[in-house]
């Protein structure tokens, strides 16, 4: 490293620590109160353990376990560990939304780091909001960090044949819909779905995020790729607390990891793995905590050249991600693309990633296929631009049949989500398979909190004729674990007024992927005389949390970050130093 090692003296915990007067002796007598002697903590650094656990998230069951082997490597390399819980804005339960709560976990995290006698810290998450909510928070924070991957839980197994998170619930429940499956068979389903610890294993939203947090520098190399229940997922756990010491000691903080170059390859090897679209908003939002003015069309120009090599699903046919890890992981694909990444990125580990991909083979090429084999030509996602959306939509080609990249139809609109599931479910529906069918005011307002409702189910009027995919258009996101011809975040969203907001049922709307284009076929002056008769909808919130966010999230194409939380917004408080 170009810096010098810091002495004991400068560590940030001694401020807390180190002077004699009465504040410093209230902050070393309650360490005492703790248990710890002064040799424990005077002149050590402390490291906070922030931890997403909770009994209702799901994914991160095994994190009270890998807490001890943080602490372990922490205690080995000389360090104090801290446990220090974090809200786990967990997927399985949470409503309306976790994305509502990704903001108040980035506030908190990036507090908590600030307000206490903190050197660095382990981030433990995993599960989709909680690695770009933490990792935002300590961005603001500053204070050296590693990232601690989940991990994927294992394969899902129901009577011999292989099911993947999300995907598989979507596909069975059609099936279901379409009287094909029993309640016997759909129980069976339901236990096997998920069976271990670890987050979703398709390439759903969490992998996509730890995998971006792995490629920008923020685990230790790989570690993204380790299923949850792996050994290999507790020596790393051991491996992040050694580590984190030493980049305190080092200065390692994550302004020098976070750069455009780590941002650009994070782009680069999400397109690779086929990512959930989500990750669109999520790095836009990281990047800016770091200055990184990210925009959707730099994300497009990547796409474009960026050919698709993880065989996972869904964009992939037929793997999961412990089929990922034991043929090779994520340094292994980031091998195989390797020119096309800027190398010299340090990163946690205080090397380049060149460095770090050093000896990264591919153990199974028909999961991480080389240039020469794509699953997709392009990387996994598509920016439109176009009247119905002209601060733009995300789509995922990769992910839907490619009969849908040109499409025209009649719209069928729908105002809410209740108002669409009731229709979805009418047998009688007046609904041809050309139909575009459009969900709107479920945007980050509209939502509220940007809802994963993008995947519109297939009308049963459909089902039946034996039709599983449409075009669909919405301002919601999807779940990373979706599929199909969806496209999303359209922006600005229509419960502000955006253009989705003024299209009608039977408008006809056209999508042209290749020019990237999606609009409806009504002229400008018809759009003005529908806009001048636009009534805003009320607030969602008059109070609480909502009431902040609804004030101050930012758009999609923004990384619904909220504006106050922007690094452009104003100068902070600073260290405190009382
Ligand atoms: Fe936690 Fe999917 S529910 S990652
Ligand atoms: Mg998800």
């Amino acid at each position: 490293m170009t810096q010098d090692r810091l002495k004991p003296g400068d560590l940030r915990s001694s401020r807390w620590f180190a002077p004699d007067d009465l504040r410093s002796f209230g902050h070393r007598s309650r360490m005492m109160q703790l248990g710890y002697s002064e040799a424990d903590f005077r002149d050590k650094p402390i490291i906070g353990i922030l931890n997403t656990w909770s009994e209702l998230n799901t994914c991160h069951s095994h994190f009270p376990e890998r807490v001890k082997d943080v602490k372990r490597g922490v205690a080995q390399a000389g360090g104090l560990a801290v446990e220090i819980p974090s809200i786990s804005v967990d997927e399985s339960f949470s409503k309306p939304t976790s994305m509502l709560y990704r903001n108040l976990l980035a506030m908190e995290a990036e507090e908590n780091i600030r307000a206490h006698p903190l050197d660095g810290v382990v981030l433990m998450g995993g599960c989709d909001k909680s690695t770009p909510g933490l990792v935002m928070g300590a961005i603001s924070a500053g204070v050296p960090m590693i990232y601690l991957p989940a991990g994927p839980m294992l394969r899902g197994n129901y009577a011999g044949k292989i099911l993947g998170s999300g995907s598989d619930a979507w596909k069975y429940w059609d099936e279901r819909r379409a009287g094909n499956i029993s309640d016997a068979e759909w129980l069976g389903i339901q236990g096997g779905i998920a069976r271990s610890a670890g987050v979703c294993m398709t390439m759903g939203t969490a992998s996509t995020m730890t995998a971006i947090a792995d490629a920008m520098g923020l685990t230790l190399p790989g570690a993204s790729s380790i299923p949850a229940v792996d050994s290999g997922h507790m020596r790393m756990s051991a491996d992040c607390g050694r580590r984190i010491v030493e980049m305190v000691w080092e200065g390692l903080t994550p302004d020098k990891i976070v750069t455009g170059a780590s941002v650009r390859n994070a782009a680069i090897v999400a397109m690779a793995t086929g990512c959930s679209t989500n990750a669109v908003v999520h790095l836009i939002a990281m990047a800016r905590r770091a200055g990184v003015q990210l925009e959707l069309d730099e994300l497009d120009a990547l796409g474009r050249i960026t050919p698709l090599i993880a065989n996972v699903r869904p964009s992939g046919k037929d793997y999961l991600m412990e089929d990922f890890y034991y043929a090779g992981g994520l340094r292994a694909l980031m091998k195989q693309i390797e020119d096309r990444l800027d190398t010299s990125a340090i990163t946690v580990t205080g090397k380049t990633m060149a460095e770090n991909l050093e000896g990264a083979v591919v153990y199974n090429d028909d999961v991480i296929r080389p240039l020469s084999n794509p699953v997709y030509r392009e990387g996994s996602l598509a920016v439109l631009r176009g009247n119905l959306c002209p601060d733009g939509a995300v789509m995922k080609p990769a992910a839907c049949d490619p009969k849908y990249y040109q499409h025209q139809g009649p719209a069928l609109v729908f105002d809410s989500y209740p108002e669409m599931k009731r229709a979805v479910d009418d047998e009688t529906l007046d609904i041809s398979p050309d139909t575009v069918m459009v969900l709107r005011n479920a945007g980050p307002l509209g939502g509220p909190g940007f809802p994963e409702w993008g995947m519109l189910p297939i009308p049963k009027a459909l089902i039946k004729q034996g039709y599983r995919d449409m075009l669909r258009i919405s301002d919601a996101r999807m779940s990373g674990t979706s599929y199909g011809a969806c496209i999303l975040h359209v922006a600005p969203e229509s419960f502000v007024g955006g253009p989705l907001a003024l299209l009608r049922t039977g408008d006809i709307v056209r999508l042209n992927l290749e020019e990237r284009r999606l609009d409806m076929l009504v002229d400008d002056a018809e759009i003005a005389a529908r806009r001048a008769a636009w009534i805003p909808p009320e607030p969602r919130y008059g109070r609480g949390y909502g009431h902040i966010f609804s004030k101050h999230v930012t758009q999609a194409d923004k990384g619904c970050d909220f504006d106050f939380l922007q690094t452009d917004f104003g100068p902070g408080a600073g260290e405190p130093d009382i």
